[in-house]
């Protein structure tokens, strides 16, 4: 499997997702501002990716840093770091990641600026590199959800390629995969952005893991059908409540999944939750453009001066959320407590 992001000397190299499927072209920044391109205009995305992109732009901030005392060198990487958290609102983990390297800076004060720089790097190296870890724990404690011969919906992608590797929902039909499972994938194409097109669909294939791409509209249909058996979805914040944002349309599946009595399962690493927002209506819901919604592939599909709108996540309740996945467990309703258990353990 490619590589979605990492780190080589003084590099930060990422696939620009926005050419996938049809162009792997990787993007190499040496600075924090074309890392905070990078993730604007969606070259890396997904709450985990971006959140490791954000550490590594900070470290490459650090690494530019002219200063000879700490305070000085802290009052520049505040700075570059305030500049990276907002390129985009709505995943808690890219603020999580900056706040993490901020903390780490403030508990090395002590280290020369020089040594700082180096110790910053290794930071920033291991969150990319917990990622991983934290995905596989997540799929070993998912995949006993799921059983022998499933068919799986998923929306957007919660991938290897919106993390740093495995993945979160994928990552949990990856494990029950690699633990003997027969599990089948249904995709929906995630309009506008075509996540679920241009990248599950791209992912799942280059694994052999058998994938079916539907349209956002069809997964009511393949419900009823009994075609699907679960739902697994990823998140990019995580209210105290258990209320999940993630990618627009997420909350349609899951009034579907209800209606039709299949469970809806979240996977996301604890870094997603925000246990400081009491429920999603606190969480900022990132706006983007509307030439993504009138155009398809750079044509136009829609008269010109149409009104059109692009609110990029929704907020699902927690009432339609079966499961929550953790790294650290499963949390189960009601969240209020499961959620601060998994949190604090
Ligand atoms: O706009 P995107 O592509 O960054 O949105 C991504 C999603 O909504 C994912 O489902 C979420 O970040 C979880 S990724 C493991």
């Amino acid at each position: 499997m490619v590589k979605t992001i990492e780190y080589l000397n003084g590099v930060v190299r990422m696939i620009d997702q926005t050419r996938l499927p049809n162009e792997t072209v990787f993007i190499d920044s040496t600075t924090p501002e074309e890392v905070g391109e990078c993730i604007r205009s969606m070259v890396i995305r997904g709450a985990p990716a971006i959140g490791v992109a954000a550490a590594l732009g900070a470290s490459l901030a650090a690494d530019r840093i002219e200063a000879d005392d700490f305070d000085s060198f802290y009052a520049q990487l505040e700075d570059d770091c305030a500049a990276l958290s907002k390129t985009r609102p709505t995943a808690v983990n890219l603020a999580w990641a900056l706040e993490r390297m901020k903390r780490f800076a403030q508990d090395h004060r002590d280290l020369s600026v020089a040594e700082l720089k180096t110790a910053l790097r290794g930071e920033a190296c291991r969150i990319l590199e917990e990622d991983v870890a934290i995905n596989r724990a997540m799929g070993m404690n998912g995949q006993a959800l799921l059983s022998q011969g499933q068919q799986v919906l998923t929306h957007c992608n919660a991938g290897a390629l919106a993390t740093a590797g495995y993945g979160t929902a994928l990552g949990v039909i990856r494990a029950a995969i690699e633990s003997g499972k027969n599990i089948s994938v249904f995709a929906n194409e995630t309009r506008p952005f075509l996540q679920g097109a241009r990248l599950t669909a791209w992912e799942l294939k280059e694994d052999n893991i058998p994938v079916t791409l539907i349209t956002d509209n069809m997964c009511g249909h393949f419900m009823k059908e009994k075609r699907i058996d679960a739902v697994v979805v990823g998140a990019d914040r995580i209210a105290a409540n258990g209320d999940v944002a993630n990618k627009i349309g997420t909350y349609m599946v899951a009034v579907l999944a209800q209606k039709h009595g299949i469970p809806f399962y979240v996977a996301a690493p604890v870094s997603t939750l925000d246990l400081s927002l009491p429920d999603g209506s606190h969480i900022p819901i990132e706006e983007r453009s509307v030439e993504e919604v009138v155009t398809l592939n750079k044509t136009r599909i829609a008269p010109e001066g149409v009104n059109a709108a692009h609110p990029a996540f929704d907020v699902t309740p927690n009432e339609l959320v079966s499961a929550i996945i953790t790294e650290k467990g499963v949390a189960r309703p009601p969240y209020t407590e499961s959620l601060k258990q998994l949190a604090g353990s």
